[in-house]
């Protein structure tokens, strides 16, 4: 079964968006296989947003994500990973349809709520920054 890792972002724990968020995902029938409430080191930020290493958002990002506690999720399902980018919207929440997260609940682009992977790969590599296999749990909902 595919997996994605999601991460609600600062913003999203402060403003309270934590049930909300993770029961739009248990409702739309994907299944929570992992998650941990912590706040990411420097060193952990710059390994998640490698690819955006040298862009003038960069250190930004970096001073954000460390800023506060975020929650990191690994959810598996049927074409978790597109599925839950089209249920967060565009990463600029302000080109983001209403019924997303982001259209739902952000206007700024560098204060987006929610991070998701953006391909099974990318998943496979962000997963590993967060989690050990071992922290991955396997259980049957249908019980
Ligand atoms: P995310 O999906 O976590 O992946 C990279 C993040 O960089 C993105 O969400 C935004 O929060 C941030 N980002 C991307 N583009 C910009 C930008 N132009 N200005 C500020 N932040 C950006």
């Amino acid at each position: 079964m595919e997996r994605t890792y999601l991460m609600i972002k600062p913003d999203g724990v402060q403003r309270g968006l934590i049930g909300e968020i993770i029961s739009r995902f248990e409702k739309k029938g994907f299944q929570l296989v992992g998650m941990k409430f912590l706040r990411l080191t420097k060193e952990m930020a710059e390994k998640h947003y490698a690819e955006h290493v040298g862009k003038p958002f960069f250190p930004g990002l970096v001073e954000y994500i460390i800023s506060g506690p975020v929650v990191a999720m690994c959810w598996e399902g049927k074409d978790v990973v597109s599925v839950s980018r089209e249920m967060m919207g565009a990463t600029n929440p302000a080109k983001a349809a209403p019924g997303t997260i982001r259209g739902a609940y952000a206007v700024d682009i560098g204060r987006n709520i929610i991070h998701g992977s953006d391909s099974p790969a990318s998943a496979e590599r962000e997963l590993s920054i967060y989690f050990n296999a071992g922290e991955l749990v396997e259980w049957d909902r249908s019980l």
